[in-house]
């Protein structure tokens, strides 16, 4: 596989990315949606949430607590790693799943990293920020110890942390998320320059045309979120945009790629 560049330039289609894994049809953030993503023909990349355990193992998972989306309750980082492996990850979204854990980094890298790059979405809540440094070198380290330095997106809406982690490995492709509430009155390019980031990423309510040119007229990718409608997918893909995030991401990424 060849190492991930933020923008399309063989086909010129955006990168269909797979938000969370295959999340319409798999519970979200487990090896069974992020399966689902690698076995599909065209999906470029797989998105996926990170935080830590007690332990300060790098686990995925959205919600700074468990309850949504498990069998567990409470912050996730009051866990270890081993006591999180307890919890059922699969029955919340229909009880065929049951077998599904919160899954480590280092796992994903190993089941799906070969198969397709993945955006590696680093959170930092306002409720528990970690000091700085502390997720990024925990992420960084796990991505080389699996050798996919070349084959992740790095973003996060704490652009602190997108401006450290390309300190720390300038080799890693970063992107920022855009915060409507904090980033409103800035150019997209501001705020990836500023982070030292390659790409921008926004909701797609938020996406306006003055923004997809300002990116790249500085050379950005900008990645929008979540399409789930081909109808939608495909005109975002005609205004230009060079990646689409999608909870189904194998029901659009035919029409994207023939769009
Ligand atoms: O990375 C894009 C998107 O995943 C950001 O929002 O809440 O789905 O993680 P969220
Ligand atoms: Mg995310």
């Amino acid at each position: 596989m060849q190492p991930y560049v933020p923008r399309p330039v063989s086909n010129q289609k955006p990168y269909v990315i797979a938000h969370r894994g295959i999340s319409a049809k798999a519970p979200e953030n487990t090896l069974a949606a992020f399966q689902k993503a690698a076995q599909t023909d065209g999906i470029d990349m797989i998105e996926l949430d990170v935080r830590l355990s007690k332990d300060n193992e790098v686990i995925v998972l959205h919600d700074r607590t468990l309850q949504r989306t498990t069998t567990g309750n409470g912050p996730a980082r009051s866990y270890t790693y081993k006591e999180l492996q307890e919890f059922d990850a699969g029955s919340w979204f229909h009880p065929s799943f049951s077998s599904e854990r919160i899954p480590s980094l280092g796992q994903v890298f190993e089941t799906v990293g070969k198969k397709v790059w993945i955006n590696v979405e680093i959170k930092s809540d306002i409720f528990h920020r970690e000091p700085p440094g502390v997720l990024e070198t925990a992420v960084l380290d796990i991505v080389r110890e699996y050798e996919m330095t070349e084959r992740v997106l790095i973003s996060s809406f704490d652009h602190d942390i997108v401006y450290r982690i390309k300190q720390m490995e300038p080799r890693c492709i970063t992107g920022v998320l855009y915060n409507l509430y904090v980033d409103f009155f800035h150019l997209p390019s501001t705020l990836a320059l500023r982070a030292k980031a390659d790409a921008f990423i926004c909701a797609k309510h938020e996406l306006r045309s003055w923004m997809l040119n300002d990116a790249h007229k500085y050379g950005l990718a900008v990645y929008v979120y979540t399409l789930d409608s081909v109808h939608q997918a495909v005109t975002l893909a005609r205004r230009g945009v060079d990646g689409i995030l999608s909870n189904r991401a194998d029901d659009i990424v035919k029409a994207v790629k023939e769009s």
